[in-house]
């Protein structure tokens, strides 16, 4: 019997784990010529803001060991092109949507909500902390645990009916823990862990930053141990809490160790890039990596990393 991939996204029931990560499938409908994109778990949506932006100066893309810097920026069409040309396209092939939010200011998150309230068939918002706060001299609202905490509860308070609202944090803090519990406090449903970690390459030929932008977000199997470290903490703090697990995720056996940390689902962001059908690959993989540690289904390894050496356990390690 092959182990049973399906997941729960609040009310909506998932046919398996594997998100596409946000900013890594565009708004979708970039893989469906190469997926269907129905059978992904759910799309996460490039982060949506409230008007088009063309993003950051080339070039903004550049390859590290086992990892890809990106300083893509926020490049999108803005919410009234997502509301009216991408979202109703991927609910008519069948996807299920997360609709990923950024701002510049509290009151712009808020604003976002509130116009995903008149959307149907959204089945989440991931609300992305990693943006430069124009009222705080560009830090990211996810540095700080009472500015992350007062986003949530904008979105929260903006949206008109009980749709999942997960809050996807940075690693590059001190306490995610602390941040975390912000989030869930001002009401998140679940976390995102994580989004990518900022970093930067200078060209020795040219003695000047590779990207434009200089910065860059590190992403890849680079960060995965770190996404694994912050899917843990937050697990161990907040053990009823939703995690979608997110970083360096290549494999079934990569998306299986994120699953034993303590994430409920998982996304995958640059293995696309390479791969485009790299979510139902992953999603594949991963039934076969639940068959061989005598999993039945998800629900069986989720954070049990964190459990005393078990039956399953047992198994995985005789396997
Ligand atoms: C090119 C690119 C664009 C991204 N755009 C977004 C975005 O719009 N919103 C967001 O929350 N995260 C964005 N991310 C971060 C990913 O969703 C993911 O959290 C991160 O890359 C770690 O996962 P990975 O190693 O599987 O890529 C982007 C990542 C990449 C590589």
């Amino acid at each position: 019997m092959p182990a049973d991939l399906r997941a729960r996204l609040g009310q909506v029931e998932l046919p398996n784990p594997v998100l596409a990560a946000a900013g890594c499938a565009g708004a979708g409908r970039e893989l469906a010529q190469f997926i269907d994109v129905a059978r992904a778990g759910a799309i996460i949506s490039k982060s949506i803001m409230t008007e088009p932006r063309t993003g950051n100066p080339a070039p903004r893309l550049t390859e590290t060991p086992s990892g890809l810097l990106n300083s893509v920026g926020l490049q999108g069409p803005g919410i009234d092109a997502f509301l009216q040309r991408d979202l109703p396209w991927l609910l008519s092939h069948g996807a299920r949507v997360v609709v990923s939010i950024a701002g510049q200011t509290v009151r712009e998150y808020g604003a976002l909500a509130a116009r995903l309230s008149g959307a149907a068939g959204v089945c989440g918002v991931e609300i992305n902390l990693s943006c430069p706060n124009a009222e705080d001299a560009g830090r990211l609202f996810a540095l700080d645990p009472a500015t992350a905490g007062t986003v949530v509860a904008a979105v929260r308070g903006s949206l008109r009916y009980d749709m999942p609202v997960f809050a996807k944090l940075s690693p590059d803090v001190t306490d995610i823990v602390a941040v975390a519990g912000a989030c869930v406090g001002a009401g998140a449903d679940g976390l995102s862990l994580i989004n990518v970690m900022i970093g930067m390459a200078i060209d020795p030929a040219t003695m000047r930053p590779v990207l434009a932008g200089a910065y860059g977000g590190l992403s890849g199997p680079a960060v995965r141990p770190v996404a694994v470290r912050c899917v843990w903490q937050v697990r161990e703090a907040f053990p009823d809490v939703p995690i979608i697990g997110t970083g360096g995720i290549r494999t079934g056996r990569d998306a299986l160790e994120l699953l034993l940390a303590g994430a409920s689902m998982i996304a995958v962001g640059t293995a696309i890039v390479t791969d485009p059908s790299a979510c139902s690959r992953v999603a594949r993989e991963l039934e076969e990596e639940l068959t061989a540690v005598g999993a039945d289904r998800v629900a069986d390894v989720i954070g049990q990393a964190h459990a005393p050496r078990g039956a399953l356990r047992a198994r995985a390690v005789g396997r």
